[in-house]
């Protein structure tokens, strides 16, 4: 039920700080110890790669589970998109270990993945919106995000469930494996902030549909960039501008504009650069100034304590890692409130499907 919500997509959006603050009391104990089953931490600590898989936003918020994995486990991990994983063959690694993400549970280009897993008898956790999914079903473990059911086809509040949950995950692999980073890391206290944190930006809808009125409705094209995890949310915010508000947009590595794809920028065209990474933002800043000077209309999404006067978003700071979690919130609210002010149907956009259980 959508209550007096006019689009499931707006209720989901604004159910994320309570998504968050769900996470963190189902896996991290009172004093922030992560509460996972650890015959799962020590398949995970046994394998030398991990192989993450997904598609759509699910993919996207693989590749930030890459970054934290990583950088708490030290396990090299991979990021995959399922329907070219399945027929890649690729070489895998002696112990790999894999993860597939999936808000549904049912996508059939994933499960083409766990089906050729389960043949070579190879461990996976699924990580996933609904018990009991076939992924679940199928897979050594499951981990459940909790969000309670997502409706709208352009998936918000599973994006940022999956990516907390792979911050906790990353987190209690970490702490088994003795990496002191993720000893270190405060996890519950992050989670706290980015709650408070996304509520302030979802209290800001008003802003949202003035930029989505003057910058989106009549655009034909527009673009995010940013670097590293900022990346990797330009590609998640281009999908949703997409495929809700059918504005072609894309997400681009903004070091790579001026390899090719700058000459796109027209006089006008919406480009807004993501820069939450404090070692990439003066680069981020003036790939941004560069495609200003060749007409473009720019807007930036900032993390506070790197924010300059006259950014469009200045987002609260949370640790670099989880930047994503609030990054992507304007960017939710800019495709609502496009695909609102052009009259489309938000939750129900054409030619798409909410589970994709074909191949
Ligand atoms: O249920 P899944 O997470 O496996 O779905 C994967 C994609 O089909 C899904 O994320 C899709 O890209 C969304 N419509 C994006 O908003």
């Amino acid at each position: 039920d959508k209550g007096t919500y006019p689009y499931y997509m707006l209720k989901e959006i604004d159910e994320q700080p309570n998504v968050m603050r769900k996470l963190s009391a189902r896996y991290l104990d009172l004093d922030g110890n992560p509460m996972i089953d650890p015959k799962l931490l020590s398949e995970i600590k046994d394998s030398d790669r991990i192989y993450i898989v997904g598609a759509g936003t699910s993919y996207h918020a693989g590749l930030v589970g890459k970054i934290q994995l990583e950088k708490l486990t030290g396990i090299p991990t991979e990021v995959h998109v399922a329907s070219e994983f399945a027929y890649e063959h690729p070489i895998l690694s002696k112990k790999p270990f894999f993860i597939f993400l999936s808000q549904s549970g049912e996508t059939a280009d994933s499960r083409q993945v766990l089906v050729n897993v389960n043949k070579k008898n190879l461990p996976s956790l699924t990580v996933t919106n609904v018990a009991n999914s076939t992924l679940s079903r199928e897979s050594t473990f499951t981990l459940l995000l909790d969000a309670g059911p997502e409706i709208s086809v352009a998936s918000t509040k599973a994006y940022t469930a999956q990516i907390a949950l792979e911050a906790i995950l990353a987190k209690a692999v970490g702490e088994y494996v003795g990496n002191q980073a993720a000893k270190d890391f405060d996890l519950k206290g992050q989670l706290a902030l980015v709650a408070t944190g996304m509520q302030s930006i979802v209290d800001e809808k008003a802003k949202m549909d003035q930029v989505a009125k003057d910058y989106f409705v009549d655009a034909k094209q527009a673009f995010y960039i940013g670097r590293g995890i900022d990346y990797t949310v330009s590609i998640e915010a281009a999908l949703k501008l997409k495929e809700i508000s059918y504005v072609h947009a894309e997400g681009f590595a903004s070091g790579e504009l001026k390899h090719g794809t700058i000459a796109l920028i027209e006089e006008g065209t919406p480009v807004i650069g993501i820069i939450t990474q404090a070692d990439t933002a003066a680069l981020t800043r003036s790939n941004l100034a560069e495609t200003a000077t060749r007409g473009a209309k720019t807007l930036s999404i900032v993390r506070k304590s790197l924010a300059k006067p006259g950014d469009t978003f200045v987002i609260p700071d949370v640790d670099e890692m989880l930047s994503p979690l609030l990054s992507v919130i304007p960017a939710q609210l800019i495709a609502y409130y496009t695909s609102l002010n052009k009259g489309l149907n938000v939750d129900l956009p054409r030619n798409l499907a909410k589970s994709v259980t074909v191949e």
